[in-house]
């Protein structure tokens, strides 16, 4: 709902309109756009992904997943093709969470999981998302309405840059995603005591940075010990902080995944413990805040064996590359809606991502397209006499 945010939004509608798509901006700020079939009581298979972004980012993560389909879908229509299925588009407003410490807003909003609880979170200027939702004309009342109804969906297909090095390495442009890995998150407050910082001898003091250091390589080892494992504390302050001045207190972001739940689970728990142990030892106190637990997400076998298919179609290769995500993604939200897949798309430069030397190849695009194209048209066609029953008034 920043300015930028709002204009982001705005010219994927344009954009979604000039496709040919019914677009609107919804009331968590998800643009919609649909490609309506038809054919009497079609479902809808939904694709799309994220418009914001992280601070600094690459170009491409989550908005390549809204712009493929919408020039997937406009070429379709250009040469005459109609599917016996609805699609519909979706930009979702917020996958990040940068603003108000939080992710999947968007996405959870379309699952019916949005937890209205979130409103009263502010940002870093002390505005809430309800008060940032309601000045750009939102109707936050509205959210839970936005909730699908998963009778009426086929399925939910996600383009994403692959964000790493995979693909790249064995010379692939696609992938087939098999799971996401799961996530959980906290937000970490070290209260100490501030002192003078030449005048208090080193045996006396109560440094929250300085615990906050440890805590920070226990992370780092902790997370080192098991493949795939991985740990981050990516914000680190010391609010009023003075070069003068032992910190008093300091907060910390906390960033834990694995494709195992459990083994994320231990590594969090492990973290916890020890970070309390260091608190107790350095005689500072510890608040800890959950920010998100999200489970990993198994795609669906049979969408995973479509885009393969799809895959092995375009590029001609015989096996396409299955592989895990390190990344979240709206899918995992949107898969205690529906089922979920995910193309991959092969990242450039080493497989940098969350930095603005994210790359991507046109070709590499070109044959993702083809490939979401292949895969909307092979689709199958719902059962015709489920169809009926569900068409009867
Ligand atoms: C989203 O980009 C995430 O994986 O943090
Ligand atoms: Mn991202
Ligand atoms: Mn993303």
């Amino acid at each position: 709902m920043t300015p930028v945010h709002r204009a982001t939004a705005a010219l994927l509608r344009e954009w979604m309109l000039e496709a040919g798509l019914d677009a609107h901006i919804d009331a968590i700020g998800n643009v919609v756009g649909r490609w309506r079939s038809a054919r009497p009581g079609a479902k809808t298979l939904l694709t799309g992904s994220h418009y914001d972004t992280v601070i600094d980012a690459g170009r491409y993560d989550g908005r390549l997943g809204i712009l493929l389909p919408i020039v997937a879908v406009q070429q379709l229509r250009l040469a005459g093709v109609a599917l016996p299925f609805s699609v519909e588009i979706i930009g979702f407003s917020d996958e990040e969470g940068v603003r108000f410490q939080t992710a999947f807003l968007g996405s959870s909003a379309v699952a019916g999981s949005f937890d209205a609880a979130h409103l009263d979170r502010r940002d870093a200027a002390g505005i809430s998302l309800r008060d940032a939702l309601i000045a750009a004309n939102h109707d936050p009342d509205a959210i839970p309405a936005l909730a699908r109804d998963a009778a009426q969906l086929l399925g939910y297909l996600e383009v994403h840059i692959e964000q790493g090095p995979v693909l790249l390495t064995e010379d692939r442009a696609l992938g087939v995603v098999s799971a996401i890995n799961g996530c959980v998150r906290h937000r970490v407050a070290i209260s100490g005591e501030a002192g003078h910082a030449g005048t208090v001898p080193m045996d006396l003091r109560h440094d929250a940075a300085a615990a906050a250091a440890e805590i920070i390589l226990l992370v780092e080892q902790r997370c080192a010990q098991v493949p795939g494992l991985v740990g981050t504390v990516g914000q680190l302050g010391v609010p009023n902080g003075a070069v003068n001045v032992i910190p008093g207190a300091c907060e910390l972001s906390l960033d834990i995944r694995a494709p195992s739940d459990a083994v994320r689970d231990a590594a969090a728990a492990d973290i916890l413990a020890g970070s309390a142990r260091i608190a107790a030892r350095r005689g500072v106190a510890l608040r800890i805040d959950p920010l998100l637990k999200v489970p990993a997400t198994p795609c669906a076998l049979n969408l995973q064996a479509r885009i393969a298919a799809s895959i092995g179609r375009v590029t001609g290769s015989a096996e396409a590359r299955h592989l895990p995500s390190g990344a979240g993604h709206d899918a995992m939200q949107i898969a205690g809606l529906t089922e979920v897949g995910m193309l991959f798309v092969r990242c450039g430069h080493g497989g940098i991502s969350h930095h603005p030397a994210e790359t991507l190849s046109a070709e590499d695009v070109e044959l993702a397209t083809a490939a979401f194209m292949d895969f909307l048209q092979q689709f199958p066609i719902p059962d015709a006499a489920d169809n009926q029953a569900r068409s009867d008034p």
